[in-house]
């Protein structure tokens, strides 16, 4: 498995709280988004049919709802809440100077 690294993803003023944005790092689409404080990010295409999941809303605290089928991912560990075995990828991320990294 080749070594990891950090790489930007977005500056943290474009961040604001609960808003998701859509980004592609090293060609990869990925959804950040800010919620209480915490930053997260997620590989940015539904599971089901790979809608983009950045028109998408938080269903709860913990609970991103994909605008298309209403499949629901919990935002921390990206897992689908239900019955069906697929998970989104999280990434873990870092400030630097204002600006957003994610590990991957
Ligand atoms: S593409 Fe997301 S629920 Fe169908």
């Amino acid at each position: 498995m080749p070594e990891r690294s950090w790489f930007f993803a977005i500056n943290e003023k474009d961040l604001l709280d609960e808003s998701i944005q859509f980004v592609r790092v090293r060609g990869t689409p990925i959804i950040m988004f800010k919620k209480n404080g915490e930053i997260y990010s997620l590989y940015g295409k539904c599971s089901h049919m790979g809608c983009r999941l950045s028109r998408d809303t938080f269903s709860s605290e913990h609970v991103l709802k994909c605008g298309c089928h209403g499949w629901e991912y919990n935002i921390s560990t990206g897992k689908h809440l239900g019955d069906r075995d697929a998970t989104l990828e999280t990434y873990q991320n870092k400030v630097e100077g204002g600006e957003v990294f994610v590990l991957m």
